[in-house]
């Protein structure tokens, strides 16, 4: 698994809702600093404002409509357009739908996500808020790969973003969301460069 930069890792990029993420990661590979190319562009659904993002960027994408065609069938379609494409990564990035055992056993190792709080805190549907209504002090952005739970998997990456006090949700979103634009390219940066070392359930960087 380990890239280089002559053969750039290919990803497909799933999402559901805006794509912030998704469009830092094209720009970065546009400008030259993040190795890769993007294979497609993918949503459940239509209506993820991203997409129109990544067609203006000339992206290819592609909409697996769980709502019309039922998960199963959905799911299949994705598995079939991600093998065709040759994908080395399939690159969570915001994409609301879990992943079926079989989706992971297909591309187990090779499936990243990005999750906004310090995992194992808060995983599930909206983590800033249920980090806000703890109370906690401190919370963050994770990345990581994939396994068969739900925000769970190794950990390649975590930053910290403190709450202060009065602080509300939006200008916590704010604050995690540049941290995200931030940590997700460097991280797949690293991961296609094949700087990461396995330590049992620990990956580790090396230089
Ligand atoms: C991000 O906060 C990410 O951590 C989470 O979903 C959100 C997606 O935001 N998994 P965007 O669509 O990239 O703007």
């Amino acid at each position: 698994m380990n890239q280089n930069s002559s053969h750039p890792s290919s990803m497909a990029i799933l999402i559901s809702g805006r794509g912030s993420n998704m469009c830092v990661l094209a720009d970065k590979i546009a400008s030259g600093e993040l190795p890769a190319n993007i294979s497609f562009v993918g949503a459940d659904r239509e209506k993820a404002q991203g997409l129109e993002a990544a067609r203006i960027r000339g992206l290819a994408t592609r909409v697996f409509s769980y709502e019309e065609l039922g998960r199963e069938r959905a799911e299949n379609n994705l598995i079939q357009a991600l093998l065709e494409s040759g994908s080395t990564w399939v690159v969570l990035a915001g994409f609301m739908k879990i992943l079926s055992a079989r989706f992971v056993a297909e591309f187990g190792g090779r499936i990243v996500n990005i999750h906004p709080s310090l995992l194992p805190a808060f995983p599930g549907v909206d983590a800033i808020g249920q980090a806000l209504k703890y109370g906690v002090k401190v919370t963050g952005v994770t990345v990581h790969l994939v396994d068969r739970k739900v925000d769970h998997g190794p950990i390649l990456a975590q930053q910290a973003v403190s709450i202060t006090d009065g602080m509300d949700q939006e200008s916590l979103e704010q604050n995690i969301h540049a941290v995200e634009h931030d940590l997700y390219w460097r991280t797949l940066k690293n991961l296609f460069e094949g700087r990461y070392v396995e330590y049992g359930r620990r990956r580790q960087l090396h230089e």
